[in-house]
């Protein structure tokens, strides 16, 4: 018996609602605004993919049962679409985000799919409530893509039933304060991830238990947490976004950008890699070198005291670029220099600068920008 594959040219537009109001910029908060609209996919063991639906948003049924509440099998997608200079709509690296959406899949045995249906598919939906992505510097429409398994029954067990949907949210700048460095604490009592676990999948079950430590940070006046890993006390995340330092090598004048490396432990950000990709094109590699290595907090403690820590950032889709200028960690807290009366580091704002000149399209590289 043959399996229905994804296929979007089947799509069904169901109950297209009017149009609603777009919001003022000024009233985005993060998530919170939903458009008209939602993708709907169905999949069974049986049939395989069903008719990809564009519906009106709104809640779902699930049977209680449901295999999602009970054993997490959850995983999603960020991704942005952006209103271009030229008057385009863009996705940027969607084949990126359908390629780890597969490997999430795969992991937690829900069902994979072909990357370039879905990624047609968001484009219809995008398209259906187009009057509602936001304009200007910081503003998109961010796309939440997610896959659950909804197999009614408390087996624990390979789902034979799943609902992939997207949903979409007008979006502006991740933090209400913007483009403004933060403080971390560095996080010695939780582990975010280990080897041989699933911290390089995008699953649900990754996040909840980020909050405790990120509220414990609050509760000294940090914003964010840094995560560790091991006796070595190596550098992971923050957050929920990848982390970079910059550092310099007093005997050699040499610079580094450094970022952990893909060893299964870190999620593998599309906007990590679109940095380092722009880094080794364009930083001039006589004066910088570009390297995922592990790095330990006490190596930034040791360089931050011989003035060798030039600069630290959190990368992610939703916060894009979110420059750091303190790291509690023993109850001291590290300096990160900034530019002087700016919130970032001369690399950090060249980064970000040229991440949003793609991104809004001032810009070309290669296939990033989807049509
Ligand atoms: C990101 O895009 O940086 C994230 O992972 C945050 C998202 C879960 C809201």
């Amino acid at each position: 018996r043959s399996l229905a594959s994804l296929d979007a040219s089947k799509v069904k537009i169901t109950n297209v609602r009017e149009h609603s109001v777009p919001k003022p910029n000024d009233q985005l908060v993060f998530g919170k605004t939903f458009t008209d609209h939602m993708l709907a996919i169905e999949w069974t063991a049986e049939k395989g993919w069903g008719v990809p639906e564009i519906q009106p948003y709104g809640p779902l049924t699930l049977d209680p049962s449901a295999c999602v509440f009970h054993y997490g099998f959850e995983l999603f997608e960020g991704l942005k679409a952006y209103k271009t200079s030229d008057n385009k709509i863009t996705m940027f690296r969607p084949d990126m985000n359908m390629a780890r959406m597969n490997k999430s899949a795969a992991r937690i045995c829900l069902p994979k799919f072909d990357s370039e249906e879905l990624i047609k598919l968001m484009g219809k939906l995008i398209q259906q409530d187009k009057h509602l992505i936001p304009e200007g510097q910081g503003y998109s429409l961010y796309v939440r893509p997610t896959l659950i398994g909804t197999t009614p029954a408390l087996g624990v067990s390979t789902p034979d039933r799943a609902l992939l949907f997207v949903i979409t949210s007008p979006v502006g700048p991740y933090y209400k304060t913007g483009f403004k460095a933060v403080r971390l604490e560095a996080t010695d009592y939780a582990t975010r991830a280990w080897p041989g676990g699933v911290g390089d999948k995008k699953l649900g079950a990754n996040y909840a238990p980020c909050i405790l430590p990120q509220l414990q940070a609050a509760s000294r006046g940090y914003q964010q947490n840094l995560w560790l890993f091991g006796p070595e006390k190596n550098i992971t995340e923050v957050g929920t976004m990848n982390v970079f330092f910059a550092f310099k090598n007093s005997a050699t004048g040499k610079k580094e950008l450094v970022t952990a490396p893909l060893d299964g432990t870190i999620l593998e950000g599309v906007t990590r890699d679109s940095i380092l990709t722009l880094a080794r094109e364009r930083l001039d590699p006589k004066e910088w070198e570009i390297n995922e290595r592990y790095f330990s907090i006490n190596e930034v403690a040791e360089k931050a005291a011989k003035g060798e820590l030039l600069e630290a950032f959190g990368a992610g889709t939703a916060a894009v670029v979110s420059p750091i200028k303190e790291v509690g960690w023993q109850g001291k807290d590290i300096q990160v220099p900034l530019l002087p009366g700016e919130q970032s580091g001369a690399l950090t704002k060249q980064i970000a600068q040229w991440i949003s000149e793609i991104q809004y399209g001032k810009v070309q590289h290669g296939n990033w920008s989807r049509v």
